[in-house]
């Protein structure tokens, strides 16, 4: 049976879920244009659920009236309000897309009215914050499903498979960043009351993908918060993280780069792999033997060097990213799953519980200007 779902927010975000919802097809629409616009076919939807047997848009509310004409003019059903949503017995999910802020009462009001709640990232300001939905949601028996849709992005996809998979050996530091040049974005991001600030903004969604990637324990993080454009909240950051065995990451956000750096580096025993840009540009380098050992000193700069001379063509494999293939919609068709019991839930609450502490960790650092020790829960 389809689930009805009904979007709380309809700005950016949630106007994008009423078009793919709307639509039956999903993320494929965005899919379907930014492969246009970067003039490269980058998804193969061969993998993509047909979410239109999956969910039905139930309507939208938006307290903006200019975003309600917008929605309208769409065909959307629109809902006078956001307690009309909750006493619409028809709902089986409220979907909130709302700024930071109001996160943490809407979902506790649509879980309270019985409804499922799909949340978008960052789906609280606290870890507190988050706790506390939690346990509404075991109390009540409803789902909270964070939306931390960045882990079917190409480019992370790409890398999980060279991580998992070992193909250029054992990953041990990977460098994960998205860099921008156009400060932060829009109004309420601006203030730390709406949970606002870039560590929230995008901090969540790396450090969200890294932690589902590397599964060992955490051990210390380093960060560095940055204000570069004078406003309240992190316009960025720096951040590196040490894992128990030795493995290390380190994760940047900026948004006032006029270069911008590749997105993945990756360093493994026996070959590194950089992915340059969303358009998922890149290669693997990994060494055909290690017989090519000795090597003259060459002049690098001012002056001499045999550790950092180049390696002899000869003695690389340089190899293509590898392809992947997977399904643009199981976010929201695995919403679906774990409602009607048929599937684990792929992001849960308590992984984002775990990233949250990691970014809390993380400003306790930039503040002390100290490393920090992070204590992983037990059970974990
Ligand atoms: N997962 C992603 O990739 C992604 C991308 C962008 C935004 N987001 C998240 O989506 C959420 C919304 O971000 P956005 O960029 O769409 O912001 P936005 O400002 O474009 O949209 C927010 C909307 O919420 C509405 N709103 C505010 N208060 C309301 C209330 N009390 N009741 C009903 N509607 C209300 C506003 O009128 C606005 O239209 C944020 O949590 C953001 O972090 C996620």
């Amino acid at each position: 049976m389809k689930k009805k779902i009904a979007i709380i927010g309809c700005g950016g975000m949630g106007g994008g879920h009423a078009i793919a919802i709307g639509s039956g097809t999903g993320n494929a629409v965005y899919n379907a244009d930014s492969s246009k616009e970067l003039g490269t076919k980058i998804f193969d939807s061969s993998a993509n659920t047909d979410i239109s047997e999956k969910l039905e848009l139930a309507g939208v509310y938006d307290s903006n009236p200019d975003r309600m004409k917008w929605a309208a003019e769409r065909g959307f059903t629109l809902y006078e309000s956001f307690d009309a949503v909750l006493k619409d017995a028809s709902v089986d999910i409220v979907l909130v897309a709302t700024p930071n802020h109001l996160h943490r009462e809407m979902s506790i009001a649509a879980m309270r009215a019985g409804k499922h709640v799909l949340c978008e990232k960052p789906v609280m300001r606290s870890s507190r914050e988050l706790e506390e939905v939690l346990a509404v949601s075991k109390e009540t028996g409803c789902l909270f499903y964070p939306r931390q849709n960045r882990r079917w992005d190409r480019d992370f996809r790409i890398i999980k498979k060279i991580y998992d998979e070992e193909l250029i050996g054992e990953v041990f530091r990977i460098e994960s960043r998205v860099q921008g040049s156009r400060g932060i974005p829009g109004d309420w991001r601006k203030e730390k009351e709406y949970g606002g600030g870039m560590m929230l903004d995008w901090g969540v969604h790396l450090l969200d993908r890294l932690l589902f990637m590397i599964s060992d324990p955490i051990e210390t993080v380093n960060c560095r918060l940055s204000y570069i454009l004078k406003e309240e909240v992190d316009d960025g950051f720096t951040m590196l993280i040490t894992f128990a065995g030795g493995k290390s990451a380190l994760v940047e956000v900026g948004t006032c780069n006029f270069v911008s750096l590749p997105l993945w580096y990756a360093a493994g025993t026996k070959g590194s792999a950089v992915i340059d840009n969303w358009r998922c540009e890149g290669k693997m380098v990994q060494l055909a033997s290690w017989e090519d050992k000795d090597t003259t000193p060459i002049m690098a700069g001012a002056g001499l060097t045999k550790t950092m001379a180049p390696r002899d063509e000869k003695s690389l494999i340089t190899q293509p990213l590898p392809d992947v293939v997977y399904d643009d919609n199981e976010l929201y068709s695995n919403v679906v799953d774990v409602i009607e019991g048929k599937a684990d839930q792929i992001v849960t609450g308590a992984h984002a519980l775990r990233v949250m502490r990691l970014m809390e960790a993380a400003i306790r650092s930039s503040q002390s200007g100290e490393t920090v020790r992070f204590e992983e829960s037990k059970g974990r």
